[in-house]
């Protein structure tokens, strides 16, 4: 298992340019699965849950060939099981559901546990699966579709916290095949979910409205084959854009779609950062005296819950108090037990952290809980007097490629040690 010590204290300076979104990578390499025909899709990103999912893909069937960031698939017989054996290691394995039920009409997964970031139930995906005609089933840890024929219907996607990501990808790969017009109502918004619509009306899919919150997709009789470049991961640019305001001197995130990073921007601009679209993308410059923030993170288009951990490692050393409430996943804040081993003073109050700045953070060793949380870290560590050391690396490798090499060519000091 890889460690990576960060040497606090360097200035960021260049350019960085940014991968295929991971996010938008998974269900599309997901929606492969609804065609007999080859496809071929570029621009997919060099992670450890792209790799899991090529492989589940391979499991049920599929011939998958990668060379660089091109993957070419083509599903010609697929069975409807996914092996838990993998599954397990990923929850969004759980977007195979809507393909193996859109094509197969049945689909067999492992269902997903809890994981570090809250509970993370799949009730909106049956939900919505199950008003397109499907009896489902959960017996021995699978949940287990089935459907003679799907129908479309009017389904609203709206939970608790808002829409679902995922389920509404799902609903809507499982109702391109279906009998009929579905209407998804509460729809998620996010560009990932645009990305997917986009892809499978490459494939003959007629999906209107992916991007709002009503979705309708007129059933299909059979899809083929496509071509598709995934978008850039506004997350992983959002990331070196917290990094650049840290750090420094003048950073640009190549391939950023602005667009997809407003809320973000908007958030680092009101600090007091300069952040200005440019030829290539988005382009972020230090400021000596950031100013506090409240933020609420939101579905999209408010302030992405993937970019909170991130902000907090950011305002941990902004001078004043800033607030930020979590309302998508209320529990996600494992990072700042790990922040606080580090100096920073922040305080829990249910979903809402208080953090009060601090003139300095002093490096630590500190363990990586998710994803998100583990980039945090690794920006807290830039900013920090001597090393941090970050532990269970693997979960930062989930989502972003070479971290450690892109921040580098920017004048970090980011070391890998294996362990
Ligand atoms: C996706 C993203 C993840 C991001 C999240 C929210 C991928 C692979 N992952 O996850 O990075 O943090 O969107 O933007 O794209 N919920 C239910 N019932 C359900 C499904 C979800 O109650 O059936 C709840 C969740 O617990 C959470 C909220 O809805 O509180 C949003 O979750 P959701 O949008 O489904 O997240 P994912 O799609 O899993």
């Amino acid at each position: 298992m890889d460690k990576i010590l960060v040497h606090g204290g360097n200035k960021l300076r260049g350019n960085v340019r940014i991968s295929g979104s991971k996010n938008s990578a998974l269900p599309i390499l997901a929606a492969t699965l609804l065609t007999k025909d080859p496809c071929t899709i570029s621009n997919v990103p060099d992670l450890s849950d792209i790799h899991y999912m090529l492989q589940i893909l391979s499991q049920l069937g599929a011939s998958v060939e990668r060379a660089s960031g091109t993957v070419r698939t083509q599903a010609e017989e697929i069975k409807s099981e996914a092996p838990y054996d993998i599954v397990r290691k990923m929850r969004a394995s759980v977007c195979v559901l809507g393909p193996l039920l859109g094509r197969m009409k049945e689909a067999i997964v492992s269902l997903p546990g809890g994981c570090i970031i809250g509970d993370r139930p799949i009730d909106l995906h049956i939900k919505g699966f199950e008003a397109l005609g499907a009896k489902s089933v959960i017996d021995h840890g699978n949940v287990h579709l089935s459907a003679t024929e799907l129908r479309g219907a009017e389904i609203s996607l709206r939970g608790k916290q808002g829409p679902t990501v995922l389920g509404t990808d799902n609903v809507m790969m499982a109702a391109t095949l279906a009998k009929g017009t579905t209407i998804i109502d509460s729809a998620a918004a996010e560009p990932e979910v645009v990305d997917l619509a986009n892809f499978l009306n490459k494939m003959g899919a007629k999906i209107e409205g992916a991007g709002t919150r009503r979705i309708v997709i007129e059933g299909v009789k059979e899809l083929h084959g496509a071509d598709h470049s995934v978008i850039p991961d506004r997350i992983e640019a959002g990331t070196y854009l917290v990094a650049g305001a840290m750090m420094g001197t003048e950073v640009r995130l190549q391939r950023a779609n602005p667009e997809h990073l407003a809320c973000v921007i908007a958030a680092v601009r009101e600090s007091g950062y300069e952040v200005d679209t440019i030829a290539d993308g988005v382009r972020v410059r230090g400021n000596g005296s950031p100013k506090p923030l409240r933020l609420t993170t939101e579905p999209y288009p408010g302030f992405p819950t993937d970019m909170q951990a991130q902000m907090c490692a950011l305002l941990c050393q902004t001078s004043g108090i800033s607030v930020i409430t979590e309302t998508v996943f209320p529990q996600r804040y494992m990072h700042v037990s790990e922040l606080k081993r580090m100096g920073a003073d922040i305080t829990l109050e249910g979903q809402t952290a208080i953090i009060r700045g601090v003139p300095r953070l002093s490096g630590a060793p500190v363990m990586a809980s998710d994803l998100r949380a583990s980039a945090a870290l690794v920006l807290a560590g830039l900013q920090a007097e001597g090393v941090t050391e970050v532990n269970r690396v693997y979960h930062i490798d989930r989502g972003y490629e070479s971290i450690d090499e892109k921040l580098n060519a920017l004048g970090a000091r980011i070391e890998r040690v294996k362990v």
